[in-house]
């Protein structure tokens, strides 16, 4: 099933869009009720920043990337996810949820997990960057905008989420056949890999990001009157991808998410009294220790631009 990258990234130039391509002010919004807006806020909020950070895995994938094209592909990835995160502000706006000049403040979890990035993102291996993301990318991005079709009756909306969930296909087509190609190196070579980046301090912390990232996901979309099941059935994805690939079995990180993806999709695992609890402490995390708001934020904008 291997993917000609060439033609990927040819597809892929073609069906770039804009912001301007979508009519903000079309009728539709008034299905937002009052009721749902505050739950519904802090979930588009969420949903912005985890493009944010998509768009800083690519960002950081693309400096790893296996050949020229599958980087040109990634730096394109990376402006798509500043896309989705400029059309999530857009539909916030739309909703009346955010005031002129307001940005959506990320959750403490969000917070910790673009320090991670910004820290160590570049220091990863493609073996590890190449298996986290994807799992990124089927369990939230891209997976979280489906939830909201079911909640929300908006048509832009919609429209929206037409064209994110297109990019995001293109976006799971290459993770996985990247996941493939870097699981057909030599054994040797992925075991050095893998044992160079187990013991970082860069993957551990990583660890404690993303625990209590997506357990707090999971406990906002209980709020919104979501089953966690649907979050569960994203994650598992991973797998169900992953085990297309023929040789994705082989790479060690893949199959330590794989078994994590295990324990977060069995709901009586013991898993989530740890992760839950991790969600409580890092409520607790002193705010002084976070490093501010990256400044490129402020240059995400609702404005339909191009
Ligand atoms: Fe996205
Ligand atoms: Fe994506």
């Amino acid at each position: 099933m291997a993917i000609d990258m060439d033609v990927m990234l040819a597809k892929i130039k073609d069906r770039q869009w804009a912001l301007a391509d979508i009519d903000w002010d079309a009728p539709g919004a008034e299905f937002i009720t009052d009721e749902q807006r505050p739950q519904l806020k802090a979930f588009m909020a969420d949903l912005c920043w985890i493009e944010n950070i998509g768009a800083r895995g690519f960002a950081a994938l693309a400096k790893k990337a296996p050949t020229p094209t599958i980087a040109e592909i990634y730096r394109y990835f990376h402006a798509e996810e500043q896309r989705h995160a400029n059309a999530e502000l857009a539909l916030m706006k739309r909703w009346g949820m955010l005031d002129d000049g307001e940005m959506p403040e990320p959750n403490v979890n969000i917070r910790l997990a673009m320090d991670w990035l910004d820290r160590f993102a570049d220091g990863m291996s493609l073996a590890v960057l190449g298996t986290v993301i994807p799992m990124l990318e089927v369990a939230l991005d891209g997976a979280l905008l489906k939830f909201l079709l079911e909640e929300v009756s908006d048509p832009v909306c919609h429209q929206v989420f037409e064209k994110i969930n297109n990019d995001e296909s293109r976006h799971l087509a290459v993770d996985f056949e990247v996941l493939d190609m870097i699981g057909n190196a030599k054994t040797r070579k992925l075991a050095i890999d893998f044992v160079g980046s187990v013991a970082s301090p860069g993957l551990i912390i990583g660890t404690i990001m993303y625990v209590p990232l997506l357990n707090r996901v999971r406990n906002e979309i209980v709020a919104m009157g979501l089953k966690p099941e649907r979050l569960y059935k994203a994650v598992q994805r991973f797998s169900t991808l992953g085990e297309r690939g023929q040789h994705t079995r082989r790479v060690p990180t893949y199959r330590v998410l794989k078994r994590h993806a295990g324990w977060v999709t069995n709901p009586r695992h013991p898993y989530h009294l740890v992760a839950n609890s991790m969600v409580w402490m890092s409520d607790r995390y002193p705010k002084q220790l976070l490093s501010p708001i990256p400044s490129w934020f402020n240059e995400l904008t609702h404005e339909p631009a191009a």
